[in-house]
């Protein structure tokens, strides 16, 4: 744990985002379950600031719903009009009323790939090395678009950031970056922003001008490199939110193997930040695991599954399916080719097996529906089985009714259960019966038209057809036989 906790940590949230070509807050957009916003708060929270500022400006209304809603505890700094980053970094000071005593971290709100670690890494550099203010740097392939760390020459020490636009010729050719992120004296970045001016190529009061403006003033100022320059990635277009989707499914992926979990194919499953795993857990290929969904020991998911909010339970076997705030129990069996829609509880063993779709249904341990049938609105006891092709009828077109099914029952295939109805303990029901009367336990239910042969209908009906001469045939053969 550091020992350097922050005063504040300002986000910077107030553009646009015009590259991004949409209609939602380029922050708003998501990676792996999570806003870019919420990426950066989740990592700004591992610091555990006093407070915790974010400047919102373009479409403040959404990006201040959108923190209340899932940051509860963020505070919002309106910046009315996006004049520089300096200009937004002074309306989160205003918001916070006096200037903080103590550090001050900025932070934009466009790198969802930046790790708490790496911030309170920064922090730690910033106040070990008694700096006025250290600038988050990396050294990356292709410097363009980005504001560039100049040194001296002669002490390697940092002189000032230049924006891409403002560089010279000689200047755009260093790699050294400026990652948007910085640590601050509080009282010190008050004061630098008081003097930082728009005479460049924007007009805009740039951050990023603290830095030269306190090192004239005498003060420390330094640069921190990080270590793997992909967690800066700032995210402008849908290329690059596309890249950083890729990175941080690589960054989950990575901890969950090193965790014990066997991912078989990386490059084909994709994780929200959210998702848990125990060790020993297999993960197929094709397979997409969001929100808070859970897999536990031995339990194999995939091929082609997407799980959402779903918790599937040690050893149980998931195949081909789609689910959504569904549970599976240990040792259960879901597919191949399953859909479970939310409230869908699987029993320990239990079974959903081929083309099965369920919602709203409680099936008991070792209770199995293995083939071609839809379970909705139902309570099914321990150890029944569904036959195939059966329907859970639970809608009368104004009104969901429920369906009660005992314990060690049998029901025969192609069954319409008409709800609301209950079939007791251990009762039985023949194939293809619509049950719309309630059956007592131990009971065998026969509900279906009785069988009737018409002897020879086809000879009189259809006369010289090929199913008459087949039905000849068949009759002389099984008369020689016989
Ligand atoms: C900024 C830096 C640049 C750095 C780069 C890293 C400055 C002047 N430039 O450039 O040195 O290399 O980030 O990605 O700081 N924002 C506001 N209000 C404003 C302007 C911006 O809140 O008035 C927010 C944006 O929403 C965004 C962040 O600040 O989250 C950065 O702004 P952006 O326009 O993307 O800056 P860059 O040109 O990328
Ligand atoms: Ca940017």
């Amino acid at each position: 744990m550091s020992a350097n906790l922050p005063a504040a940590v300002v986000v910077l949230a107030a553009g646009e985002g015009t590259r991004m070509k949409s209609k939602t807050p380029k922050v708003l957009h998501e990676i792996a379950g999570r806003s870019l916003v919420g990426h950066v708060v989740s990592a700004a929270r591992e610091l555990e600031p006093e407070h915790l500022v974010v400047v919102v400006g373009h479409a403040r209304e959404q990006v201040r719903g959108h923190l209340e809603e899932h940051y509860a505890g963020t505070r919002t700094a309106v910046q009315e009009e996006q004049n520089g980053t300096g200009h937004a970094v002074r309306m989160a000071l205003e918001e916070l009323g006096a200037a903080p005593e103590g550090t001050v971290v900025v932070v934009c709100g466009d790198t969802p790939l930046l790790s708490g670690d790496t911030l309170r890494a920064l922090a730690d550099t910033h106040a070990a090395d008694g700096n006025a203010v250290t600038v988050l740097s990396a050294e990356v392939p292709d410097s363009t678009g980005y504001g560039r760390i100049v040194r001296d020459a002669a002490t390697g020490a940092v002189t000032e950031i230049v924006e891409h636009k403002d560089a010279s010729d000689e200047q755009r050719a260093i790699r050294e970056i400026n990652s948007g992120v910085f640590a601050f004296d509080g009282k010190l970045l008050a004061e630098a922003l008081g003097q930082v001016r728009t005479d460049n190529s924007q007009g805009e009061e740039y951050l990023t001008d603290v830095l030269s403006i306190l090192r004239e003033a005498g003060h420390r100022v330094g640069a921190s490199v990080a270590a793997d320059h992909r967690e800066i990635l700032g995210i402008n277009n849908r290329v690059q939110l596309a890249e950083a989707r890729g990175l941080l499914n690589q960054r989950l992926l990575e901890r969950a193997m090193l965790a014990g979990v066997t991912v078989v194919d990386p490059a084909s499953v994709f994780v929200d930040v959210t998702v848990t795993f125990e060790p020993d857990a297999v993960i197929l290929p094709g397979t997409q695991l969001l929100g808070a969904t859970h897999v536990a020991e031995d339990a194999v998911v995939g091929p082609n599954t997407r799980l959402k909010d779903t918790t599937v339970g040690a050893g149980a076997r998931v195949d081909n399916t789609v689910a959504d705030s569904a549970t599976v129990g240990a040792g259960a069996s879901v597919g191949p080719y399953a859909y479970l829609r939310p409230g869908t509880s699987l029993g320990a063993k239990a079974k959903a097996g081929t083309y099965v779709e369920m919602k709203n249904a409680t099936i008991g341990e070792g209770t199995k529906v293995p083939h071609l049938s839809y379970v909705g609105d139902a309570t099914i006891g321990e150890y029944t089985n569904i036959g195939a092709a059966s329907v859970f009828v639970n809608y009368d077109g104004e009104a969901k009714h429920h369906t009660t099914i005992g314990s060690h029952c049998k029901t025969g295939s192609d069954n319409m259960f008409v709800a609301p109805v209950t079939i007791g303990d251990g009762a039985y029901t023949a194939a293809g019966s619509v049950i719309t009367k309630d059956v007592p336990a131990g009971a065998l239910a026969v509900a279906r038209g009785q069988q009737r042969n018409i002897e020879g209908w086809v000879a009189r009906k259809r006369p010289g057809s090929a199913a008459a001469q087949a039905a000849q045939a068949g009759s002389e053969g099984s008369a020689v036989e016989s």
